[in-house]
């Protein structure tokens, strides 16, 4: 489901269009996650967690070795392939990227209108997230009125909200309390029962010890010690819930693989990727279809 088979990646470094790259912020990795496990990702700052969760919903190629995410093997990927596959992943950001012109509910409701899901049948959905982390009397809120804490849990159920086969955290408890951490972890736990595999990068040392599950530590960017993740052969129809035809064979690649950033401008957006808006625009980018809404006063800002 989840497979890192002697990963490296590097940054570009040395400032843009430059050509150079930085050190390898990640180096030899290799693991393999199974479907419907949960896994903390643990170490200090600069440890590397962000990398490898970058590579996990594919905003990252690696610089050598194979990265495999449901089914996907990146090495061989065309740019096409991307799309279907980062449908089906949540991820919540360390700096959470909502969408600063969009209320917290079409925050929350991107991912199902991307996955076209009719207006009349998510406003259920979303209105349900929204409950779920304690924000329902904050629908029509704008990112910017929100606290930090606030803005996180938006973020979180905007990971959640189209049950994503494969959930990826970083730091989502970073700004919570620990009574809302708790709930949480309890959501990210239910959305594990229910089969989704979830990995969650943290510092919160409490959490990790109020729920034992299989863990991955880095240091340096190398896995120093992993509690119960690895030796895991995942490599082998491990997604029943993939489609495993849909892929085209692995051309024999020749050439070097691409810079690490190759995979970044994907014309067909992330559901929970978000391009920044360019400044000065108040418009939304134009695959966001805002379909009218009887039921909402006129916008809260002019
Ligand atoms: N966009 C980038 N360009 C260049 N170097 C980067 C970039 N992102 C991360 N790095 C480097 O890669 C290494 C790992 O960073 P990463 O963000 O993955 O660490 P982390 O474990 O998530 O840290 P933190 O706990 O502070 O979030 C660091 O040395 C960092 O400086
Ligand atoms: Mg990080």
């Amino acid at each position: 489901m989840v497979r890192f088979e002697a990963v490296g990646l590097r940054y570009p470094g040395g400032g843009p269009n430059t050509g150079s790259w930085g050190p390898e912020a990640l180096v030899d990795v290799t693991f393999a996650l199974p479907q419907g496990s949960f896994t903390w990702l643990l170490g200090p700052s600069g440890a590397g967690k962000s990398s490898v969760l970058r590579l996990m919903h594919l905003a990252l190629r690696p610089t050598r070795g194979e990265v495999e995410v449901l089914g996907l093997r990146t090495a061989s990927a065309r740019r096409a392939d991307l799309a279907p596959v980062r449908r089906r992943i949540g991820v919540v950001f360390q700096d959470f990227r909502l969408l600063p012109y969009l209320s917290a509910f079409d925050n929350v409701a991107l991912p199902l209108r991307l996955a076209g899901r009719p207006e009349a049948a998510l406003r259920a959905d979303v209105a349900e997230m929204l409950r779920w982390v304690g924000l329902a009397g904050r629908a029509e809120a704008l990112p910017p009125e929100l606290s930090g804490g606030e803005q996180q849990r938006i973020a979180i159920a905007r990971a959640v909200v189209h049950r994503p086969a494969l959930l990826v955290a970083d730091e989502p408890t970073g700004n919570l309390d620990n009574h809302q951490a708790r709930r949480l972890l309890a959501l990210l736990r239910e959305m594990n029962r229910l089969g989704t595999t979830v990995v969650v990068a943290t510092h919160d040392e409490d959490l990790v010890a109020r729920f034992p599950a299989p863990s991955l530590l880095l240091h340096d960017g190398r896995l120093h010690d992993v509690d119960g993740a690895r030796g895991v052969d995942a490599a082998d129809g491990d997604d029943p819930a993939g489609h495993p035809g849909a892929w085209p064979e692995a051309p024999q690649a020749e050439d070097p693989p691409p810079p690490a950033a190759d995979l970044q401008p994907d014309p067909q957006p992330h559901p929970a990727e978000f391009p920044e808006p360019p400044r000065h625009a108040n418009r939304p980018p134009p695959y966001i279809v805002r379909p009218p809404d009887p039921r909402r006063g006129p916008p809260p800002r002019g």
